[in-house]
């Protein structure tokens, strides 16, 4: 089966996080949401991959080269210039000539694919859209539907009082390479406001299916955090690398925890991590692979990008550090978002 990965976003409202990295490259409990994404799918029989990306592509090209270490075949579909959601899979037409799967890369979602493919194969349609139901729709592609689960209209992000429902497009959709005809080439077009509306109106069998299990759009800082938070405390079922050292403290290889460490549960450590003297990790902390926390420092809330050098005492509250950040002895850092390592990497 194959899976076409959108990660073309920009991830404007993660910066200065996503300035030189794509947002699905993200790390979440300390492996980036893209590699989670692509083992999960691999383990329920996808084996080809096309990733569709453009900000920052060379990032995903890097770490994932053509898939092998990960027993799968990934191609790279990039764009001249930002396509659209519906362009981007136009212009991945080449490698998409059976039925094909569609995730927006930056949705943290891990489906059961069988019942899915299931329903879009005994309902016959062109399309069908994988739903999950939410609070406020407002900021979502909401959808009506019929009893039979057809889906009548699809509104991209409409006013809270004009939506239809509370039920909104999951991110994830399973597409008859047919679909192919009804989006322009070599254009900007976007699959929520141009192509599910024209494949509606033409009455080409749209149908939606409600996903159950962990969903949400990691595309704020809070939200990031709280994917992180619902990981560690398992109500999001998400693999994490570690041995638990103590409940609900996982513990990489090659960890070297000083005298005086107090780990406050849920905490994560990765490989590689050097803990000094008194310092306090958690309650919530993740730190990445290849990190020093000097002595005494006060860890809480916060998430720790690898290879980072957190300096003696410094106090990390409801922050995320980026990639290699270096902090200053003694500072402290409340609901701070720091990306420090700005090699430019272009797309
Ligand atoms: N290759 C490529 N090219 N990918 C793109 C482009 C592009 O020009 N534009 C966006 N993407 C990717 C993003 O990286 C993301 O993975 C996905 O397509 C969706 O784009 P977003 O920009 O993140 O859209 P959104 O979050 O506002 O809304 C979308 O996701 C919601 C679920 O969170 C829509 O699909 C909504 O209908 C949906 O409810
Ligand atoms: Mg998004």
């Amino acid at each position: 089966m194959k899976a076409l990965l959108l990660a073309g976003g920009l991830g404007t409202r993660l910066r200065p996080l996503t300035e030189n990295i794509p947002k699905p490259m993200a790390p979440i409990a300390n492996r980036p949401w893209l590699e989670h994404l692509i083992i999960h799918l691999r383990d329920h029989g996808v084996n080809e991959f096309v990733i569709a990306a453009h900000h920052c592509s060379e990032v995903i090209r890097r770490y994932f080269g053509d898939g092998k270490s990960w027993n799968v075949n990934i191609t790279y579909a990039l764009e001249p210039f930002p396509l659209g959601t519906a362009g981007a899979i136009k212009n991945a037409e080449r490698w998409l000539d059976e039925r094909f799967l569609v995730f927006n890369a930056d949705i943290v979602h891990l489906p059961q694919l069988i019942p899915l493919l299931d329903f879009h194969r005994q309902h016959g349609g062109i399309a069908t859209i994988v739903l999950t139901e939410v609070d406020d729709p407002s900021s979502y592609g909401v959808v009506e539907q019929d009893d039979q689960g057809q889906i009548l209209r699809f509104i991209e992000k409409p006013r809270r009082e004009e939506a239809p429902s509370n039920r909104i497009n999951a991110g994830m959709y399973i597409l008859e390479p047919d679909v192919m005809r009804y989006i322009p080439a070599e254009q900007e077009v976007s699959i929520e406001r141009e192509t599910f509306p024209r494949l509606i109106e033409e009455n080409t069998g749209v149908y939606g299916i409600v996903s159950s299990g962990y969903w949400r759009d990691m595309g704020t800082p809070a939200r990031y955090r709280q994917v992180h938070w619902d990981a560690l405390n398992r109500e999001f079922p998400l693999p994490i690398k570690g041995r638990e050292i103590q409940p609900g403290v996982f513990v990489g290889e090659n960890v070297k925890i000083s005298s005086g460490v107090l780990f406050v549960p849920p905490v994560l450590i990765g490989h590689n991590v050097k803990i000094g003297h008194q310092a306090v990790i958690g309650p919530y902390a993740v730190i990445g692979d290849d990190c020093q926390i000097g002595s005494r420092v006060h860890c809480a809330h916060t998430i720790v990008w690898d290879r980072s050098l957190i300096r003696d005492r410094s106090r990390l509250q409801n922050s995320i550090f980026g990639y290699r950040t270096v902090t200053p002895a003694g500072e402290v850092f409340e609901d701070s978002i720091i990306n420090q390592f700005k090699e430019a990497v272009q797309a």
